[in-house]
């Protein structure tokens, strides 16, 4: 493995993309970093760090005939391989919330951004971004976050943790073509947090708050819930928030 480990840097999401652009990069290099001064996330939203609490890093996947409209898998992939590696920790209440943001019990302890290259129709490279809280003890503004060691009465070893993810991570996205997306969403959608239940969600255009239920993910990656009046829909990323 093609591992770069870096004091400090922005971005290792924007390190990788640029790095991948100046030159050929082997399949599965990963950038990680002590120190991320500008951690990006979805949305435009920064991502918050600290040397010692977070674990973060970036892989750059090349893929082989990837269907853009099958661009969900990446995110299953790498969510399944995030768990199962957590699993191995014993953190218990891993659940994803969809798209990808990894939970424990109620907390967010990972960030996923995947950034795609794509060529027609066709993914041909992704920079797969990860920011795990592994013992943040507090967020600035943000009560929704948390960490592993919130969750956990042992002391995670970072470097353990991190060998065990890449692992995880190398045999579950070489693995990705010979999946099915249906067979990725029955997996994926046994781990969905809140599946089932009345949850709250928001139009983020409008502010308009609604009940409605998670009834798992479309065979596009979009969010399928059932509202109070019985109406399921399928909704984008920018499409609502969940408050829950
Ligand atoms: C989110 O908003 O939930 C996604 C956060 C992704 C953060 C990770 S940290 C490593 C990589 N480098 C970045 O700048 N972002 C991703």
């Amino acid at each position: 493995m093609n591992i770069i480990k870096l004091h400090a840097i922005d971005s290792t999401n924007s390190f990788l993309k640029e790095l991948a652009r100046k030159e050929p990069l082997p399949d599965f290099t990963v950038v990680t970093t002590q120190n991320q001064t500008a951690g990006r996330g979805q949305r435009g939203n920064g991502w918050y760090s600290t040397a010692e609490g977070s674990l973060i890093f970036s892989v750059y996947k090349i893929f082989d005939h990837l269907p853009v409209i099958q661009h969900f898998k990446i995110s299953m992939m790498v969510s399944l391989a995030l768990i199962e590696a957590f699993q191995l920790f014993d953190i218990p209440e891993i659940k994803v919330k969809w798209p990808n943001d990894i939970m424990a019990g109620n907390k967010k302890i990972v960030g996923i951004l995947v950034e795609n290259n794509l060529m027609g129709e066709f993914i041909t490279s992704s920079v797969i971004g990860i920011g795990i809280n592994v013992s943040v003890k507090s967020f600035p503004d943000l009560p929704q976050a948390g960490s592993l060691s919130f969750s956990s009465d042992s002391v995670i070893n970072k470097e353990e943790l991190f060998q065990s993810i890449l692992k995880s991570l190398g045999t579950h996205l070489a693995n990705l073509r010979n999946v099915r997306f249906e067979e990725l969403k029955t997996l994926y959608e046994a781990h969905l947090f809140r599946k089932n239940v009345i949850s709250v969600f928001e139009d983020p255009l409008s502010g308009k708050r609604f009940n409605a239920v998670i009834k798992g993910i479309s065979s596009q990656g979009e969010l399928v819930i059932e509202t109070e009046e019985g109406l399921m829909s399928q909704v984008g990323v920018k499409e609502l928030r969940l408050l829950f």
